[in-house]
């Protein structure tokens, strides 16, 4: 997922599942060593082109009869220039290939954005360079030349491993394709991940279970694991307004399926890092990371949003939605930038709170106080501790998994506005 068109996505695509999810679930501890590093720095590319639009997306994603690959190699180009000039010398972490569907990019497009970027930041020791994928077989087949153009890391949207799902989800390809495009992504690139969208219509825990175990099978190191979103504007929304859209679990149905995602993942190695996403310990996604843990990241492309801490300050960036528009603001005006605003303290300090909180680790509790000053409310960090929703552990903040599942609201509680 994922960006700030991620970042809002990591809020939502996931979670916003949460307020699906029953307040009386069954408690369980996260357990686990706790612990924070260095945000990390990154940079986020949207590619807002698809075959066709899933009924239940609401990305920035289009359907195009043409794309002129040459004229948006031209600009993100410009775009990293742009954005290199301002961070120059900012040691660079991770570039995140996000969409959309950036695997319907010319192979040498990604190799030539990729080599700018080398020319542009100095990289760290072993960045990560994730790609999202669609198991198209087309491309599947081009995995390799994006490995060689520098990819070293594929993120697939399987969706559901069962046909008639992936029918109802509106997508193009089978459950043998997903499997297939999992198998040679393993094979192809040294770090490989896959989505699930699981709280399907009709879905009981049963079928969930089987699926997750095949799923679990495939012996991935990571994989999301989002709840279907209803999200407005989109064809599944509108269906359900009309009452069409039958069978989509109710709130106790919906914790079942959370919790017994915990239960699985766990057992097999790969517990939650994140409210939607599990991996092998180092398997985490670094670039997403970055965002949980409230560091700087670039956005280029339709609709990217970035964070740029300087000057003492954080500004909040976003570009241009619409991709013919961004593309004629890059070529233009040299930017397909909107006018910038600079957070204030209470603003970074809501945003480090909602993105930390999704994490296993939780937040900094020292650094949310010098951020937050008064507008944390400590007499509800008591009562929801108390409650077993929220623990302190040492230095940190974090959310039990009872709390996880009511996230919304406990974050409701903390802010004081
Ligand atoms: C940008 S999309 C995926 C990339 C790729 N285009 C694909 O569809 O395979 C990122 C992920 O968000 C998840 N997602 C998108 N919309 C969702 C929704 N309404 N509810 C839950 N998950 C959603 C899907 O798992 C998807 O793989
Ligand atoms: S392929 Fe991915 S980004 Fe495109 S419409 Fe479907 S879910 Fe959205």
């Amino acid at each position: 997922m994922k960006q700030a068109n991620a970042s809002a996505k990591l809020t939502a695509g996931s979670p916003a599942n949460q307020s699906a999810l029953a307040e009386s679930a069954k408690v369980g501890s996260w357990g686990g060593a706790t612990g924070t590093t260095n945000p990390g720095f990154g940079l986020y590319l949207h590619w807002p082109f698809c075959q066709s639009k899933c009924p239940y997306c609401d990305f920035n994603s289009h359907v195009a009869a043409a794309v002129d690959q040459n004229r948006w190699r031209s600009a993100y180009l410009s775009e990293i220039e742009r954005a290199g000039v301002e961070t120059a010398g900012r040691v660079l972490q991770s570039v995140f290939f996000g969409g959309g569907t950036p695997s319907l990019m010319d192979p040498q497009l990604v190799a030539a954005i990729l080599e700018k970027v080398r020319t542009t930041w100095p990289m760290s020791n072993d960045p990560e360079i994730t790609m999202e994928a669609n198991p198209g077989s087309v491309e599947a087949g081009r995995f390799a030349a994006y490995r060689q153009a520098g990819v070293n890391r594929i993120s697939i949207g399987v969706q559901a491993l069962d046909d008639l799902s992936l029918q109802r989800l509106g997508r193009m390809h089978s459950v043998s394709d997903a499997i297939k495009a999992v198998e040679i992504g393993q094979a192809t690139f040294p770090r490989a991940s896959f989505d699930l969208i699981y709280a399907r219509q009709d879905q009981t825990l049963a079928d969930w279970k089987a699926e997750l175990q095949v799923a679990l099978n495939l012996a991935p190191t990571h994989l999301s694991l989002y709840q279907l979103t209803v999200e407005e504007g989109t064809v599944f929304h509108e269906r359900n307004q009309r009452g069409l859209l039958k069978g989509l679990p109710e709130e106790g149905l919906a914790a079942d399926l959370f919790l017994l995602t915990q239960e699985m993942t766990e057992n097999a190695g790969l517990g939650a890092y994140e409210v939607s996403n599990h991996a092998n310990p180092g398997e985490e996604s670094r670039h997403n990371l970055t965002y949980w843990r409230g560091g700087d990241y670039i956005g280029a492309g339709p609709g990217a949003h970035g964070r740029l801490s300087f000057g003492g300050k954080r500004h909040a960036t976003e570009a241009i939605r619409a991709p013919q528009a961004w593309l004629d603001a890059v070529e233009r005006e040299n930017t397909g930038e909107l006018p910038r605003s600079i957070l204030d303290p209470g603003e970074v300090a809501t945003e480090y709170l909602l993105m930390g909180l999704r994490l296993r680790e939780g937040v900094d509790i020292r650094r949310l106080e010098a951020l937050i000053g008064a507008k944390l409310n400590w007499t509800a960090v008591s009562d929801l501790a108390t409650e077993g929703l929220l623990e302190v552990l040492g230095d940190r903040l974090r959310t039990t998994q009872t709390g996880t599942l009511v996230l919304n609201s406990i974050l409701r509680n903390l802010l004081v506005t």
